[in-house]
């Protein structure tokens, strides 16, 4: 591996903050240098990592400091901007999810990345979880066969982000439980099944739930979907549904990807809270016998996480594992759920533009 040292730049230290812990352990990683506008916040971090480099304006930041890479990870509205002004700069960008609020963003920030020739990776964390790592290459080595069903779930049962100024409705964070939890999910499942086209998608969004502890808070007129459900039909045939909520009248939070392949299948299921209680299997048919073996069994070795994950390939000079193609695809598939809910009907999509 190349030893080049890299200076990188972190905007927006709540979940940030985790991107910069990855940071200060990378050996790849030279200098950090932080921004926040909540200054309290910047000092924290800033105490914490020993960084002294701190901003509360970002384009002050990308003016004085010659950064090789910025972590993004602002709320969603800011997304675009900043990563398309960092790139414009001379930054590789790894932006958190979801990619933009819609694909109009998407595509500009795709097409930012492919003018200015810098690396734009998406943060779709959940793909170097050891269970995900070890399931797509047992999907890889083709032992599930054809898959041709899978549904993907993130239900809560209350975890409504009220932080947010989600008052604004889409303006802030382009939609509710579906961009925010759903995202993440579907991200997996497409990754799974080797990202297949969609054709079809039946998709309705709901706010059943929350409406009252809404009121309770100050935002009557609260309209972000608690709960979205969707169907895509691939044009390989795969069926994959999709489930996604903040509240829903239901036992515990889980997070689940359960995938129906010919030769067989496979479940990844946590139980969110204490323990995050998993279960991860999949099921395999040998000689008209099915078998049910823990994924533990299969462990293959773990790629680094996903910010180690962004650094290689910018020293490697290779493409970033969760590329902007992806990342725009996944925000098209949910403007289709988005557009399905809003005229009640089934949306074909004629072709794809990428
Ligand atoms: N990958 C994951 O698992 C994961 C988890 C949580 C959040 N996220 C994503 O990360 C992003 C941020 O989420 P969050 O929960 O940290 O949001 P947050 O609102 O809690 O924090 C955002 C931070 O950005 C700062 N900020 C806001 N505007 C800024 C500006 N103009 N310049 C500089 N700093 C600014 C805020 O002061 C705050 O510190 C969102 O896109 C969210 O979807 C991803």
């Amino acid at each position: 591996m190349s030893s080049r040292k890299l200076k990188v730049g972190v905007v927006g230290l709540a979940v940030g903050a985790s991107h910069v812990k990855d940071y200060a352990k990378s050996d790849i990683v030279q200098e950090i240098v932080l921004c926040d506008v909540n200054e309290s916040r910047l000092n924290e971090i800033g105490d914490k990592y020993n960084i002294s480099k701190k901003y509360t304006d970002f384009d002050k930041m990308l003016k004085e400091e010659k950064l090789d890479a910025i972590s993004v990870a602002v709320p969603n509205f800011l997304h675009m901007p900043f990563a398309m002004r960092a790139m414009e700069a001379g930054a590789h960008v790894l932006c958190e999810k979801p990619m933009a609020r819609n694909e109009a963003e998407a595509r500009s920030m795709l097409e930012a990345s492919q003018k200015h020739n810098k690396k734009l990776m998406i943060n779709f964390n959940q793909r170097f979880q050891q269970e995900c790592q070890t399931l797509k290459s047992v999907i890889d080595e083709g032992k599930l066969g054809d898959i041709y069903y899978v549904r993907t779930v993130w239900q809560r049962r209350r975890g409504l982000p009220w932080w947010y100024p989600l008052s604004s409705g889409k303006e802030i964070c382009g939609g509710g439980a579906i961009i925010d939890l759903g995202v993440h999910v579907l991200d997996r499942a497409m990754w799974f099944c080797g990202y297949p086209e969609p054709e079809w998608v039946l998709g309705n969004t709901f706010c059943k739930v929350s409406k009252d502890e809404a009121m309770r808070r100050g935002i009557p007129n609260f309209e972000l979907e608690d709960m979205g459900v969707a169907m895509f039909r691939m044009t390989n045939g795969t069926m994959l549904e999709l489930e996604a909520s903040w509240a829903s009248n239901r036992e515990k939070e889980i997070i689940t990807t359960r995938i129906y392949g010919s030769k067989g299948g496979a479940v990844l299921h946590t139980t969110v809270g204490e323990g995050n209680a998993a279960y991860n299997k999949v099921f395999l048919e040998t000689d008209g016998e099915i078998h049910d073996i823990p994924i533990e069994e299969l462990r293959v070795s773990k790629m680094p996480n996903v910010r180690q994950a962004f650094l290689d390939a910018i020293v490697k000079d290779e493409e970033v594992p969760c590329t902007p193609q992806q990342g725009l695809r996944i925000t098209q598939m949910l403007d289709m759920v988005y557009s399905s809910a809003e005229k009640g009907m089934p949306i074909r999509i004629e072709s794809w533009s990428m």
